[in-house]
């Protein structure tokens, strides 16, 4: 059973896998800090998501060093092309013990390529290179690399870039 009163921060939570994320589980009871580079834009996507899902909602939002300081549980959407140069930022921020879910996809598109098809990775995986990156004691999951956003309401989101 979760612990819905344990934040779960999505960090780069202020696209379409991010807010997909956030408005399931904001919708099942969890407790969702949306991250961003930006503090206001990550509270404007909370707004949206809480005037989605109505005021009980416990969605807020936070520049993405304050949502690592504030939870162990962290989710990682930026794309790949962020990822490595964000984790480096973040590193200090994030806390012994959390565990982070990597949903990053390491699309060729960041690249100049086909968004249909994927870079290889030299350590293997997107997830495996967020292993590298975060502080000793941190566990990196890989999940959601498929799950798509476009199933979610958030489509109808607009948030001010
Ligand atoms: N979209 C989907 O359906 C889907 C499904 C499964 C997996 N994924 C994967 O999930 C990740 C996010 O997908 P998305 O479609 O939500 O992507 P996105 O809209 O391009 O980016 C998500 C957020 O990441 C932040 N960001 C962008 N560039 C960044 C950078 N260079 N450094 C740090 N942060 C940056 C931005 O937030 P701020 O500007 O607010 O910081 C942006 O709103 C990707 O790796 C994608 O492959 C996507």
């Amino acid at each position: 059973m979760s612990d819905a009163s344990r934040p779960i921060a999505i960090l780069g939570g202020t696209g379409p896998a991010g807010t997909g994320v956030a408005l399931r589980w904001a919708r099942a009871g969890e407790t969702i800090i949306i991250g961003s580079r930006h503090a206001q834009r990550a509270q404007e996507a909370a707004d949206s998501l809480k005037e989605i899902i109505g005021d009980q909602a416990r969605v807020s939002g936070m520049e993405n060093s304050a949502a690592c300081a504030a939870a162990d549980l962290l989710v990682l959407t930026v794309p790949f092309e962020g990822q490595a140069a964000l984790l480096k930022q973040l590193k200090p921020a994030i806390r012994p013990g959390s565990i982070l879910i990597d949903a990053t996809v390491a699309l060729a598109a960041g690249v100049g390529g086909r968004a249909s098809r994927t870079l290889g990775v030299w350590q293997g995986s997107s997830a495996q290179q967020a292993a590298e990156l975060v502080p000793k004691g941190v566990a990196v999951v890989a999940a959601f690399h498929n799950l798509s956003a476009e199933f979610s309401m958030v489509t109808k989101i607009s948030i001010a870039m």
